[in-house]
């Protein structure tokens, strides 16, 4: 592979050959921080509270209430009050959506599925986002993917295990047998927790916590994960 490798920790090798992939959605595959960045810079503008990019940073890989709960920083809002910024945040970022197209697939993601499909691996996506399913038709990817999932599948967000653990299970697989593309801390502790093997994507002190840290799936091969993996 052609991306810049750095191994952070020991890899966590096991016995158990690899079967299955499963991707975070953003940040992994299509770069929608920018697109949540903006829709909630709009709707802190409109309600006067204080936020910017490094803020946005934090929110990475949160739910949408989590989010906007981590915005309020202690305040809080009547549940009506609250549901009606997170439908208009929503809105919003789904007008953003309305223009996505397999151009805003991040670099490699492309020919990393193809590859997958050629060596038979099977593919989930396991995001926090409740717009996973339109995203995923969006970026034109919906037929190299085995299986959708999100936190509203499961009874915990991350970084609980517990949409790792029900997109290995919709694979039929276990969690040994799969492997995590994450970019968010929140993610990759939840990788963690559910004993997948982890690839964390972005810098260190955010992803550090993986079994093996890449700048992005740029150049990467299943060749090179089971070389990583695999005992
Ligand atoms: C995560 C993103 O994947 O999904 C967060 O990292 C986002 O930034 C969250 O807030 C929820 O997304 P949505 O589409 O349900 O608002
Ligand atoms: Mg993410």
């Amino acid at each position: 592979m052609n991306a810049p490798l750095s191994a952070i920790r020991p890899s966590a090798t096991s016995s158990v050959p690899l079967r299955g992939a499963i991707f975070d959605m953003d940040g992994v595959l299509t770069d929608t921080i920018e697109f949540h960045y903006q829709t909630w810079q709009r709707l802190a503008d409109e309600e006067r509270i204080p936020f910017d990019r490094q803020a946005n940073e934090a929110l990475r890989g949160l739910s949408r209430r989590d989010s906007l709960l981590r915005m309020l920083d202690g305040r809080t809002l009547p549940e009506a009050k609250m549901q009606e910024l997170l439908d208009r945040k929503n809105q919003y970022f789904r007008e953003f959506v309305k223009t996505m197209s397999s151009d805003h697939l991040l670099p490699g993601v492309r020919d990393f599925l193809d590859d997958l499909r050629a060596a038979g691996v099977k593919t989930a996506v396991a995001s926090a986002s409740q717009n996973v399913y339109v995203v995923v038709e969006q970026l034109g990817i919906a037929d190299d993917i085995d299986a959708i999932t999100n936190v509203y599948c499961v009874d915990r967000p991350k970084p609980a295990p517990d949409v790792f653990l029900h997109a290995a299970e919709r694979l039929n697989l276990s969690p040994s047998e799969c492997v995590v593309f994450e970019d968010a801390e929140s993610g990759v502790e939840a990788a963690l927790a559910a004993k997948m093997h982890v690839v964390g994507l972005g810098p260190v002190d955010r992803v550090g916590a993986a079994h093996w840290v890449l700048p992005s799936l740029n150049g990467l091969r299943w060749a090179d994960l089971q070389a990583k993996f695999e005992k």
